[in-house]
């Protein structure tokens, strides 16, 4: 029987690369369910060639293009009811939106589903408590998708905690981790160029800021329920090796794999399967030239927030998500420039307003919900930097 799947995102990087896979072999494979926000042209493309029958378009606009042309599919304007509209369990669905906007959707879509891969940082940086209550409530597999995690996932996934002395989490460093001459200008244009990976928006500033790395260590303390001391980060410009782990018994374990994401992608759909991806042989040139360095806290000062991070799930990682996206979003229309984009963020983060969110903890959905509309109204009024502090 075909395994049915959901693409939550389905426009987006991460959603193409999953359709691509799956392009390969529509035979033992039926995609249920996809959603996107404004680009129809692509999302109408995806419903013809395959023939899904459920689709969720969050654009007013595009909504009403898609119900116009395709009348005899469920085509519905909100994710609120994602879960409602699925009569049966999926086999697998792709957690794929990018920012806050897929914490919902995923939330709501993982009893309906046996496997929720998650590449949706976000989600797991500002809901991890409330997910993981519905993934041991409804048993459903988790497997994260970031290349980092899964690579860590890949590797640990039998061990306790216990058994790790320290993870180390690799970044490329972005596209001005070279850049010799301080006078050029940081434009939007040349933050999104990332030099190892095609990836949407709003991940690629992150991975120039380095605040990427920052949400990728809080990722991966609340999957991997270990404590913020173990990890590390390292610049590892070539971006082979996606994480170290340490052992207490001696051992390290190095992860590699090609910068491709279809990678990740793969093994959580084939996840059990045994089917096997055709990878290139090792390189052995990139394997000789490895070059780590260590972070440059002047070079990124988005590095300095990991000290404020409590251990324990509190609302300030959801603080830190608003923040960040409202920021990166100023900076996409030129309204702050690329250096802005930290300082702000460490001015906000620290100000009296918001630092009593690093005790409060999370309890629901709404909670997260109403703190990220409040965080983001505030940062939006840049004049909130003074009236904050
Ligand atoms: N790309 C990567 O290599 C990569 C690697 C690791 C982790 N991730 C994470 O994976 C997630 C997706 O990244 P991406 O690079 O694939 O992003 P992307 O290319 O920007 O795609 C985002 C997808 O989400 C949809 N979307 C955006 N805003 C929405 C909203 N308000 N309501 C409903 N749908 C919305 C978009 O629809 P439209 O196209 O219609 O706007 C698109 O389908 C992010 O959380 C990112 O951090 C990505």
């Amino acid at each position: 029987m075909k395994k049915k799947i959901a693409i939550l995102g389905s426009t987006g990087s991460i959603g193409k690369q999953t359709l691509e896979i799956i392009r390969n072999d529509k035979k033992n494979f039926k995609v249920i369910l996809l959603t996107a926000n404004k680009n129809h042209f692509l999302l109408s493309k995806q419903i013809k060639e395959f023939n899904v029958k459920n689709v969720i378009v969050t654009n007013k606009k595009s909504f009403l293009i898609l119900k116009k042309k395709f009348k005899k599919i469920n085509i519905i304007n909100s994710l609120e009811n994602i879960d409602k509209i699925l009569k049966f369990k999926l086999d697998y669905t792709m957690s794929s939106i990018s920012g806050f906007e897929g914490l919902k959707p995923t939330i709501k879509i993982i009893k309906k589903t046996k496997i929720i891969a998650i590449a949706n940082k976000e989600s797991i940086i500002c809901g991890w408590n409330l997910i993981k209550k519905e993934i041991d409530k409804y048993k459903t597999k988790f497997i994260p998708v970031d290349s980092e995690h899964f690579s860590i996932w890949s590797v640990i996934k039998n061990n306790s905690p216990r058994e790790i002395k320290e993870i180390i989490i690799t970044a490329s460093g972005g596209p001005f981790f070279n850049l010799k001459n301080n006078k050029i200008k940081k434009t939007p244009k040349l933050a999104i160029n990332h030099p190892n990976w095609k990836m949407g928006k709003k991940i690629s500033i992150d991975s120039a800021t380095l605040m990427n790395k920052v949400f990728e260590v809080i990722e991966a303390k609340k999957i991997f329920n270990l404590d913020f001391k173990k990890f590390n980060i390292l610049i590892h410009p070539k971006s082979y090796i996606h994480s170290i782990i340490r052992f207490n018994n001696g051992l390290i374990k190095i992860v590699a794999h090609e910068t491709d994401m279809k990678i990740p992608i793969f093994n959580s759909i084939y996840y059990k399967l045994n089917k096997n991806y055709r990878c290139k042989k090792i390189n052995i040139n990139i394997l000789n030239n490895l070059n780590f360095n260590k972070v440059d806290p002047k070079k990124y000062p988005t590095i300095k927030i990991l000290k404020y991070i409590p251990n324990k799930n509190t609302l300030f990682e959801t603080l830190l998500v608003s923040i960040n996206d409202e920021l990166v979003e100023m900076f996409l229309k030129n309204r702050i420039s690329f250096d802005e984009i930290s300082t702000k963020m460490n001015q906000i983060i620290n100000s009296k307003l918001f630092r009593k969110y690093r005790l409060k903890k999370v309890n629901n959905l709404a909670q997260i919900e109403k703190l990220n509309e409040f965080v983001r109204l505030k940062t939006k009024s840049l004049s909130v930097i003074s009236d904050i502090k």
